[in-house]
């Protein structure tokens, strides 16, 4: 599968994703700029995307634990996710991404 994240700069990069994965690993993965400071606990918020249409709405919505990090994150919009909690599956092949604002490490 494959999923699809553009940088703080805006250029677009096309990444193997492995279903089961946290999307935050697979772009730390392919060597994108992400800090993800806490590793995947839900912690830290810099790992901080937006999801582009039509993909929102096919992610599990966020537990109360994220939208509580995300309250604290940089320029929240409503498509703002962490990407460390997302799980990749089948059904998010082809899944669009932009690497939010204090993001880079
Ligand atoms: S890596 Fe820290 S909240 Fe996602």
């Amino acid at each position: 599968m494959m999923v699809y994240v553009t940088d703080q700069l805006g250029k677009e990069h096309a990444l193997e994703g492995l279903e089961g994965w946290r999307l935050m690993e697979v772009i730390r993965d392919h060597q994108l700029p992400i800090k993800a400071e806490c590793g995947g606990a839900c912690a830290c918020a810099t790992c901080h995307v937006y999801v582009e249409e039509p993909w929102c709405d096919l992610l599990f919505p966020p537990t109360q634990e994220e939208t509580d990090q995300l309250d604290g994150a940089f320029d929240v919009r409503d498509n703002s996710r962490l990407s460390c909690q997302i799980i990749l599956d089948k059904n998010l092949d082809g899944l669009k991404v932009t690497l939010a604002p204090g993001t880079e490490p």
